[in-house]
């Protein structure tokens, strides 16, 4: 109806898409997440991190033989994106299941395990099953969604509301953002006040201030990102290679890619790289490099050389100020990024992977916030 129409424009605000606006509304979500949730205090007070949907859980959570994240689709590459970070700072190994795959195999899951539910809707068929599964195998159940009184908030043992804001368009973009925030705030949380990595947990902290405005400042790479559609939309494939706290940046860049641009993508763990997909390398096959400063740079920039050795035709990633450094020769484009803390670096790296695929959709003149055959939240098996 006419109306229905009304409510959305206003909805939208000045943006022509949902997708689009919560792209851009990435700095507000952010901050709405972690509101009241950091404690930055006076000259005494140290900086801490406070979650009170699990604070009595806390203890079992340090205890625990493991932690296992479970989710499917963005809200799964969410948690790869935080597990180096709760590895370390916990100390407790992490492990990774997709949904649908724990239940297929009905792996181990113990009383001793914690194991934490990731959803945006709370609601996603696959997840729950999965967090029956671990239910009545015992295990400690924590969830993270983004929706109040949803199957996965209310039936968890404890847990934590991601709090971005309702999102529409079917690809999630704020909500991935606001996740790894949340799961970067549950490994301060579970990590405690060890003295020896006090500087590191202050410096997340810092970091995680200042947040909002680094992703303010990589959304202006929007009219870099839309002349880089161009030239990509008329290909069939894009690989997109990671690795460390990057490894999950290149699945969900190219999870967008393929949902709403509805072209052939693959994210890649680039240490995987000569074990098989170097083979696909040549001289027309687009291929987007992650290599913001981090300990694996240097890995990184050897892959570079070797993509260059073999005619690749890259795009790279990297922090500001490392264009010359990374870029192997004039073919190359670079996109050059804030840097902030090594692990919160995903959050500001998804951004123009983010604006990629949408100004891909749009350029393809595709339904950005509801691609074909797909659904906001999967209810059935
Ligand atoms: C569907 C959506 C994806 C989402 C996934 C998990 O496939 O299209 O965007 O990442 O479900 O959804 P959830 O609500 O559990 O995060």
């Amino acid at each position: 109806s006419v109306l229905e129409m009304e409510v959305e424009q206003i909805n939208k605000g000045n943006y022509e898409h949902y997708m689009q606006k919560e792209i851009h509304e990435q700095p507000e979500s952010l901050t709405t997440t972690m509101r009241g949730r950091l404690i930055r205090g006076g000259s005494c007070k140290a900086k801490t991190v406070l979650l009170g949907g699990l604070k009595d859980h806390l203890k079992t959570i340090r205890r625990s033989r493991r932690i296992v994240f479970v989710g499917c689709g963005t809200s799964y590459n969410a948690a790869l994106a935080a597990r180096p970070i709760l590895e370390e700072l916990s100390g407790v190994p992490v492990t990774m299941e997709i949904a649908s795959d724990l239940v297929d195999r009905q792996g181990p899951i113990y009383r001793e395990d914690t194991a934490v539910f990731v959803s945006q809707s709370g609601e996603t068929a696959d997840t729950l099953l999965a967090f029956e599964y671990a239910l009545e195998n015992g295990a400690l159940c924590v969830g993270i969604t983004n929706t109040v009184g949803s199957a996965i908030a209310r039936h968890t043992h404890c847990g934590v509301h991601i709090n971005a804001g309702a999102e529409i368009g079917v690809a999630s973009t704020k909500a991935y953002t606001s996740q790894i925030v949340v799961m970067a705030m549950l490994a301060l949380a579970i990590g405690g006040d060890a003295i020896s990595s006090q500087a590191r947990r202050e410096a997340i902290i810092d970091g995680l201030f200042d947040l909002p405005n680094r992703v303010r400042e990589v959304l202006k790479l929007d009219h870099e990102m839309k002349d880089l559609a161009k030239l990509l939309m008329a290909e069939q494939s894009l690989l997109v290679f990671g690795r460390g706290y990057n490894y999950a940046t290149a699945l969900e860049g190219a999870l967008k890619v393929k949902e709403v641009a509805l072209m052939h993508s693959e994210g890649m763990l680039a240490g995987e790289m000569k074990h098989g997909p170097l083979a696909l390398v040549d001289e027309n096959l687009p291929i987007i490099v992650i290599a913001t400063r981090d300990t694996c740079f240097r890995l990184q920039t050897a892959v570079i050389q070797q993509l260059h050795a073999r005619k690749g035709r890259l795009i790279v990633m990297c922090s500001k100020g490392d264009a010359a450094s990374v870029s192997p020769g004039e073919s190359c484009r670079v996109i050059e990024v804030p840097q902030v803390e090594d692990c919160l670096q995903p959050v500001v790296n998804i951004v123009p992977l983010q604006l990629l695929a949408y100004h891909l959709t749009v350029l393809k003149g595709y339904n950005v916030d509801q691609p074909r055959n797909l659904a906001k939240s999967v209810t059935t098996q």
